[in-house]
């Protein structure tokens, strides 16, 4: 079993992943936690396949369960569940000493994770992530929301969780489509800071060469973002570098209210966009972005947008949470594997969702690309 210890200022907590885990989770909960109730968060996909179980191998553990299963989707990321959680968490008689499981994908995660984060100040919860995205990203690094109407995850907290249980078999039940979307950000981690992990995703032939390399992808992503996170827990610098081809993706999904596109999906469009225009821009290689579309296209990813968008993509990207004041930090690529964050005035965001025939040129002294001095 591989164990990816993630060592932060005031606290620790293991990452195990293993073929087969989720089997042992009444075993591992037993390690980090001597309470005796234990809330599963689930939703209504998952909780079919791996709930019910969950529930079976906790007590026969011993923990007393309880599970509470919500409606799927992003837009249910919001007050209301959170509401609920706290209602169900409050009848199941849910003590400080008590802990919450998120079992699903990033929006149970975030939202368990919130719950966790704010229920009686704050009680332990674990990360048991059911689709590649979460696995590879969203479970690690304590990041916890919800969204408001306004905007995705408006509302937060950094609360990390006391152990993060990663099961590569559960995959098995994830949609293609979904397992893409999770490609997406394993493609994210390659282009912002592992040449030769994307070098291995190029390399990757089919479908089963891509199944017995698995965990080793998961293994890569989770150690790349502990290292990430823990020079960077609170997302003041290094972290941001995980932004990258979210900017425009985040606006992608707004604008699709979130149906059109899935979170993979838009980051890619996001990814490829951004690297095509700061390319012509000077502010990256030559030819890579051509590499990005080509590794996108292998997973089926889309990597473009009809351009009579680009006008609202510049609107929401102007109102992005990001947005520090007049400017805005953008993650760009030198090349494959260095990223960095480039902070430009916000009035020349149009120069990064437009299309040139020839390359322009900039004024550089308006970047600041500084804030890489980690
Ligand atoms: N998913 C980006 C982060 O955790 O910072």
């Amino acid at each position: 079993m591989k164990k990816i210890e993630v060592l932060l200022t005031n606290e620790k907590y293991n990452i195990y992943i293993e073929k087969g885990l989720f089997e042992s989770s009444g075993k591992k909960m037993k390690e980090i936690f001597v309470g005796e109730k234990i809330t599963i968060i689930t939703d209504d996909n998952v909780n079919p396949l791996y709930g019910e179980k969950l529930k079976k191998i906790l007590e026969k553990s011993g923990f007393e369960v309880n599970t509470i299963v919500l409606a799927v989707g992003e837009k249910n990321k919001n007050f209301v569940t959170l509401n609920r959680i706290y209602k169900e968490l409050i009848k199941f008689q849910t003590t400080r000493s008590d802990m919450i499981v998120a079992l699903g994908g990033g929006v149970v995660g975030d939202v368990a994770g919130f719950a966790a984060s704010t229920y009686m100040r704050g009680i332990s919860y674990v990360q048991i992530p059911t689709s590649l995205i979460a696995q590879v990203d969203s479970s690690v690094g304590g990041k916890v929301a919800i969204n408001l109407e306004e905007g995705k995850n408006l509302v937060g907290s950094f609360y990390q969780p006391k152990m993060v249980l990663i099961d590569p078999d559960l995959l098995k039940t994830l949609e293609q489509r979904y397992f893409n979307d999770g490609m997406a950000e394993v493609i994210k981690y390659a282009c912002i800071s592992d040449k030769q992990f994307f070098e291995l995703l190029v390399s990757i032939e089919n479908k089963e060469v891509l199944d017995e390399n698995i965990t080793e992808i998961i293994c890569r992503c989770c150690e790349m973002k502990k290292k990430i996170v823990q020079k960077d827990e609170r997302d003041k610098s290094e972290r941001m570098l995980l932004n990258f081809g979210h900017t425009i993706g985040h606006a992608i999904e707004k604008i699709f209210k979130h149906e059109t596109y899935t979170h993979g999906e838009a980051i890619s469009i996001g990814m490829y966009l951004v690297t095509t225009q700061s390319e012509n821009l000077g502010l990256s290689q030559v030819g890579t972005a051509v590499r990005i579309k080509e590794l996108l296209t292998k997973f089926n990813l889309p990597y473009e947008i009809d351009k009579k968008y680009y006008e609202e993509i510049r609107n929401e990207i102007t109102n992005d949470k990001k947005r520090e004041g007049r400017s805005l930090n953008l993650i760009l690529l030198k090349t494959i594997g260095e990223g960095y964050i480039m902070r430009i005035p916000i009035d020349e965001v149009n120069k990064f969702i437009e299309t040139f025939r020839k390359p322009i040129t900039i004024e550089r002294d308006v970047y600041d690309n500084s804030i890489n001095d980690y």
